[in-house]
């Protein structure tokens, strides 16, 4: 049942949208508001039925509350997804529909871009709520798209992890092999290539790939052939649950670091990986650097600076999960949900005191 369902986990208030104008079919998540509004993106996306949405959202939501607790933020968890259809386009009215229901929740939720949506979608939900971030760059510098920010704490927080596994203290001669050259994937590839990682490419746009590569100097390989690429560093880019039994039991890697949210396809995945000797870097941690970018925006209490030392601060956060996960013999996942989760208990409870 739904209240019992695992993915459910006590969510605070889950609704259901439905705008008969514009055709908007939507479900807004909000986990946890325990250390402030539920912020998390809103995810555009056609799902193969409504119950493959709904687990989304409250995954995605879930996984937000614990990315803002580690992150440091005054922030709770919540996600958007608007289910994509040929019969209900985005249009400017189904994104003011979508305004008008985050508006509703007074704040509980604030949204911002996630797979899908852009700036000008975000300008667009604006003209209905102020409970909105992502939007273009103003005056304190801070906003506009937070993919480089993103790309910029998977750096830092690889580099904790290379120094971890590998007592390696730069990226020269690393090989990392990276899966979607996106908005993320591909500001990554340039900064490991700045720091002379020797890098592996792929994404199902292959002329993608083969620019980049050619332009950084890497190989580019089938999109089929990038989680047995035998490197250093596998780094998943794309989409999520790219970690499961068979792509486990394939890597060829030390490390695992990438943006990809929910990568781990089940609870399970995080010990296989500890199993085989891969150090993982739990994904809510290490992806951390685009919400605390928009945070920054949403709350207008941070300058540029700021946003890139609470970005630097990912190294560190990572580099004691590992250390804890050494010492208690735990998965690094598992290491961080136990984190995340007493930093929202202690929440909780201030918020009752
Ligand atoms: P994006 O949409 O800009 O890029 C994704 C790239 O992956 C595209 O180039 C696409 O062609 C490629 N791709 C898709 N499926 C693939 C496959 N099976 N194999 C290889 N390549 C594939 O997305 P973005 O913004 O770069 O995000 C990447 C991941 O990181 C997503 O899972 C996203 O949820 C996550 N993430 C992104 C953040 C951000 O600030 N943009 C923040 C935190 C997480």
């Amino acid at each position: 049942m739904l209240f019992d369902a695992a993915d459910f986990d006590a969510h605070e208030t889950v609704q259901f949208v439905h705008d008969s104008a514009t055709g908007l079919r939507a479900i807004i998540a909000v986990h946890s508001t325990a250390l402030g509004p539920g912020a998390g993106g809103c995810r555009w996306w056609q799902y193969a039925d409504d119950a493959a949405a709904l687990t989304d959202a409250l995954r995605l939501s879930r996984g937000m509350s614990y990315k803002n607790a580690m992150a440091g933020l005054p922030m709770g968890g919540g996600k958007g997804v608007i289910l994509k259809s040929p019969t209900a386009p985005k249009t400017e009215a189904l994104l003011e529909a979508f305004g008008e229901a985050v508006n509703s929740l007074g704040g509980r939720y604030v949204t911002a871009e996630d797979v899908g949506m852009v700036d000008a979608d975000m300008q667009v939900i604006a003209r209905r709520t102020r409970h909105v971030s992502g939007l273009p760059v103003h005056g304190n510098g801070v906003g506009g798209n937070p993919g480089p920010m993103t790309a910029e704490g998977i750096f830092v927080g690889m580099r904790a992890a290379v120094a971890h596994k590998l007592g390696r203290h730069d990226f020269k001669g690393v090989h990392v092999a990276i899966q979607g050259l996106g908005s993320v994937g591909g500001a990554l590839a340039e900064k490991l290539a700045v720091a002379g990682a020797r890098l592996t490419l792929a994404d199902i746009d292959a002329d993608r790939a083969r620019a980049y590569a050619a332009r950084l100097g890497g190989a580019a390989v089938p999109v089929a052939d990038i989680t047995r690429v035998a490197a250093d560093v596998f780094s998943p880019n794309a989409l999520g649950a790219v970690l499961d039994a068979a792509t486990i039991a394939a890597l060829d890697v030390a490390i695992v670091a990438g943006a990809a949210n929910n990568q781990l396809a089940t609870p399970d995945d995080g010990a296989r990986l500890a199993a085989r000797g891969i150090l993982y870097a739990p994904d809510y941690v290490i992806n951390a650097g685009g919400i605390i970018n928009v945070v920054a925006e949403y709350l207008g209490n941070a300058d540029a600076a700021h946003v890139a030392r609470a970005i630097a601060r990912i190294e560190g956060r990572l580099a004691d999960i590992f250390s804890e996960a050494d010492r208690s013999g735990r998965p690094t996942d598992a290491v961080a949900d136990t984190m995340a989760r007493a930093l929202i208990g202690r929440g909780a409870l201030a918020a009752a005191a």
